[in-house]
């Protein structure tokens, strides 16, 4: 028997329904649309206003989807990983409260925090269970409510992100699914885009919340940077290894932090434009969202076979590439 592959079978993405323009962001902070768009891509994004509802009911309405779209019912799940930085607790895990408000009974799951990398490292967390024959379904969900580590009077930061969240189901294959993956961490990046407070070297306190610290603090330029190297890097290497050429692959995927960065990655990788999968217009960065999403809105593009790349490069810093073969 060949080797076990972990094959996403099904995506679901969900945005909430409100609406906030580049147009409605000159209202609370001093910039413009057209300052925005060209500097990022970005014309609007979704924000989650109900207070009562967080990260897990994002994750929920996806998972929703993708139960139907698969042909699932909850008890099969067996497993959920859930990445994401505003789960709906500091403690429990938001994978266990999407398991239980979706009657998931039989499955565990736990929360990945790789920030916008956090998608592609919790898919190949999840991939090892299927592929080795531990489990036979699998759910991910990536998404984030950027929306309430936001701070609206922060016109570097606030324009930028948005709230949403999208799933995929893994189930094994022999054919296609995951093939392989780059994953990369470094710790020395960690000042350049974090939230001051709140964690166990800055508890929350009245001075926390004074000083703004449980916002995202960012230094736009350095995360510019070592985004575009980090995301073309695993790229190169990934296909490299698998002694593939850029135009071998299908579809890249990238995480939609700025259409600059994911303009400068296609160049550097030598994709054409239209093999870059881009929706940041529509939602800004939804940090773990993205990519879910993306697979998500252009899932009707993809063929059984084709070879697709994910790449992803976030706080702490993070990044990473993975190789997959679709599988449906
Ligand atoms: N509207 C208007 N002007 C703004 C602004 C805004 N929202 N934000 C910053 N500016 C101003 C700055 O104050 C600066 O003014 P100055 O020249 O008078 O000092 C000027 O625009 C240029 O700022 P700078 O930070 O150099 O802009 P930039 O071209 O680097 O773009 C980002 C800023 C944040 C869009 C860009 O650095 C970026 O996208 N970085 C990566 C962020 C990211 O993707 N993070 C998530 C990664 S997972």
């Amino acid at each position: 028997m060949g080797k076990i592959h972990a094959a996403i079978t099904g995506v679901a993405g969900y945005v909430p329904d409100e609406i906030i323009t580049n147009f409605d962001l000159e209202k609370l902070v001093d910039t413009n649309d057209e300052w925005i768009e060209s500097r990022t891509g970005i014309k609007q994004r979704r924000i989650l206003r109900d207070p009562k509802k967080a990260m897990s009911d994002m994750g929920v309405e996806a998972v929703k989807q993708l139960l139907e779209k698969t042909n699932t019912k909850p008890e099969e799940v067996e497993m959920i990983v859930v990445a994401t930085i505003t789960g709906d607790y500091v403690f429990p895990d938001t994978a266990n409260q999407i398991a239980h408000k979706i009657g998931a009974t039989n499955a565990f799951g736990f929360d990945i925090n790789a920030a916008c990398s956090g998608f592609i490292y919790s898919l190949i967390v999840g991939s090892k269970f299927v592929e080795t024959g531990t489990y036979k379904k699998v759910i991910v969900v990536g998404g984030d409510k950027m929306s309430s580590i936001l701070n609206y009077e922060d016109r570097a930061t606030c324009i930028l992100f948005g709230d949403g969240a999208g799933a995929v189901m893994l189930e094994p294959s022999q054919e296609n699914g995951i093939q392989d993956s780059i994953l990369r961490g470094d710790g020395a990046g960690c000042e350049y885009l974090y939230m001051k407070a709140g964690g166990s070297l800055n508890p929350p306190t009245a001075e926390t919340v004074a000083n703004k610290e449980h916002f995202v603090t960012q230094d736009g330029r350095i995360v510019f940077k070592a985004a575009i190297k980090g995301m073309s890097e695993s790229i190169n290497d990934l296909l490299d290894r698998n002694n593939l050429t850029k135009d071998d692959i299908d579809w890249l995927i990238p995480h939609q932090a700025n259409k600059r960065i994911i303009s400068a990655v296609g160049d550097s990788v030598g994709f054409p434009d239209e093999k870059v999968l881009i929706n940041i217009e529509n939602y800004g960065n939804t940090t773990a969202g993205t990519i879910p999403l993306a697979l998500s809105d252009f899932e009707s593009k993809f063929k059984k076979g084709d070879k697709i790349v994910l790449t992803a490069f976030g706080g702490g810093f993070t990044w990473g590439s993975v190789l997959i073969h679709w599988a449906y």
